[in-house]
């Protein structure tokens, strides 16, 4: 045996117990006659004590044990000496009198330092020595919340009578929006399998084959520019129902979602109801369509009010059928030249021609009362009378003391950029209490978007989604117009789902591909195998699917989904510890049929 007791175990009431323990030497500390070692398995640490004196076999180990050493320890549990207690420690109040120890494998030095109060080492060597990184506390942490996560859903979902069905690895192109990856068939020369960006038509196709609560926790490979909440290959929960309508899934996904949050993280605040904001809301009052709604400062247009004043770039943007919004940065009204010049730089960046500034100086106070020309310090003041500012203050809720920061240029433009600048400052202004899960649904999306480039209708979302019912005729006379049954569920600035309620009549979801600038005989080698379906009886049905990694990230308070990944891949797709990507033998690229340019 190699064990009969875990480390992170003891407690006082365990005093006097003999105990086996086993781990790694997590420090250790030589006081000359005595050497405390902190063992650490995966259940925590315990301080155990090698005593010349009283074991000197023990001892004579302990000088030579490094950390990551592997130990076996045979000993007594003992109080520890009055005001010698760790109360950050669980097991803090007790130690383990070694009366045997036994070495079960030695450690080189590891590359970087395992404890945790040690600052984080640089995250390509964490990466080649996951083995190593996976050793310290958070990433156990987060691995264990990740587990948690994942049988609370699938608990939930069994409960309700869902089953969980595996769907094909190797498939067929599904269009999620990004680049697929693709295999390369050995029996099939020059034909390829494409891993799945989403089981989006297997799941559909599974409803129509009669399963009517299908979900999964699904993996899914999108070959697509990476950031610090998107990997790769990632894990979704991805769910479909027979007989629903848009209500069904919403409650659902609340339910489900506030019950995951409150269970497994008792100690953060849930948002409850969930709020929900049409798409073309969000984008106005956030500028983006994942808002941050653990705090306000929203974006208000200001297009009417500008138009009256004297500044000329106002009054050209608007004449341009441009729009002026804006955002009141609260307390900020004393900003220097030099903060000043470092957000107009970043309003360039993300695509303004320029960033109005409007102070409205004074002592902070949460009104506009007596605020005085004088109060008024911007490039633009010349061309602004006091009415002008008070009417675009109490536009954006201003009062004395904040910075009024106003973009003119077209909406998709003003937006994008008041979006960001509302997440800096958030940010900056630490405005969103740490503890605060605020979940919300953003739903009626539009139904297609033009592509300018390409000349045709695209799906933002995805090409299944239903169009609501009042406007299927839209997509003939005005498919802008058209809205679908698509909805997102976002969690403090994070797009946590999406779903929507599908096409079940052929009919609809070929003009879709219609006008998506599909052929019908496209259509049919395509997406042959659903629009069939569609034909022989399917129900009315829909979904949705949610990335288990942003949920574990967020719960764990995370800011990277990397955290909760046990093996991730770095920002350039790459697997620091494999080495993958690499390449392969020449024989092997024979009998794939395949030759390498270069
Ligand atoms: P969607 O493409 O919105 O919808 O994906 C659903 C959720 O998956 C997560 N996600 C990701 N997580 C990590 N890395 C990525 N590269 C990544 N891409 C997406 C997000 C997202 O909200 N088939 C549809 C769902 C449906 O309609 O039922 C789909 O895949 O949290």
């Amino acid at each position: 045996m190699y064990k009969n007791t875990s480390c992170g175990s003891l407690r006082k009431l365990d005093k006097g117990r003999e105990v086996i323990l086993a781990g790694w030497v997590h420090r250790r500390r030589d006081h000359g006659g005595i050497i405390f070692i902190d063992l650490r398995d995966t259940s925590g640490t315990v301080q155990v004590v090698l005593n010349q004196e009283l074991f000197p076999d023990s001892y004579t180990v302990g000088i030579e044990a490094r950390p990551e050493w592997v130990l076996q320890i045979e000993g007594e549990v003992s109080k520890r000496p009055e005001g010698t207690d760790n109360p950050r420690n669980p097991t803090g109040g007790v130690e383990v009198i070694a009366h045997k120890v036994r070495i079960l494998n030695s450690s080189k030095v590891p590359p970087f330092d395992l404890d945790e109060e040690a600052p984080e080492a640089d995250e390509l060597l964490r990466l080649k020595y996951r083995y190593l990184d996976l050793r310290r506390a958070t990433l156990r942490d987060n691995l264990v919340l990740r587990h948690k996560v994942v049988k609370y859903i699938r608990d939930y979902l069994s409960q309700r009578d869902f089953i969980e069905v595996e769907t094909p690895i190797l498939t067929k192109s599904t269009p999620e929006g990004a680049r697929d990856y693709l295999v390369p068939s050995r029996v099939h020369p020059g034909n390829f399998y494409a891993l799945p960006q989403s089981p989006q038509q297997m799941k559909q196709l599974l409803v129509m084959g009669g399963v009517e609560r299908y979900f999964q926790i699904a993996r899914c490979f999108r070959d697509e520019d990476l950031r610090a909440d998107r990997q790769p290959e990632f894990t979704q929960l991805d769910l479909e129902m027979g007989f629903v309508e848009e209500e069904d899934i919403l409650g659902l996904m609340e339910d489900l979602f506030t019950g995951l949050a409150e269970s497994i993280v008792p100690q953060k605040k849930v948002l409850k109801p969930f709020p929900r904001l049409s798409y073309a809301d969000s984008m106005a009052r956030y500028g983006n369509d994942r808002p941050d709604l653990r705090f306000q400062m929203e974006i208000a247009d200001l297009t009417d009010v500008a138009a009256q004043t004297d500044f000329q770039v106002f009054r050209n943007t608007v004449e341009s059928g441009g729009v002026v919004m804006g955002l009141a940065a609260p307390g900020c009204a004393g900003y220097t030249r030099r903060q000043i010049d470092d957000l107009t730089s970043l309003a360039r960046h993300w695509g303004a021609s320029g960033l109005v500034t409007v102070a409205l100086a004074g002592e902070p106070t949460d009104s506009l009362e007596g605020l005085a020309q004088e109060d008024v310090r911007s490039p633009a003041s010349r061309f602004l009378s006091l009415d002008d500012v008070r009417g675009m203050a109490q536009r954006l809720g201003a009062n004395r003391g904040d910075l009024l920061l106003i973009v003119a240029a077209p909406f998709d433009t003003a937006a994008l950029v008041l979006g960001h600048l509302r997440q800096e400052m958030g940010h900056r202004l630490e405005l969103a209490d740490p503890d605060l899960l605020a979940f919300g649904f953003v739903i009626d999306f539009p139904l297609l978007q033009w592509n300018q480039e390409e000349a045709r209708w695209d799906s933002p979302h995805n090409p299944f989604s239903a169009p609501k019912d009042e406007h299927i005729s839209l997509m003939d006379t005005a498919p802008e117009k058209a809205i679908a049954k698509q909805y997102d569920l976002v969690c403090n600035g994070v797009e946590l789902a999406g779903g929507s309620i599908r096409n079940h009549l052929r009919r609809n979801q070929e003009k879709i591909f219609e006008l998506m600038g599909h052929s019908l005989e496209e259509m049919q080698v395509q997406f042959g195998q659903i629009l069939d379906a569609l034909e022989y009886g399917a129900p009315p049905h829909g979904g949705f699917a949610s990335g288990i990694d942003r949920v574990v990230m967020l719960l764990g308070g995370q800011d990277s989904i990397r955290e909760v990944i046990a093996f991730p891949k770095t920002q350039s797709a790459t697997d620091y510890l494999f080495g993958a990507p690499s390449p392969v033998h020449q024989r092997q690229l024979r009998e794939l049929h395949i030759q390498t340019l270069d």
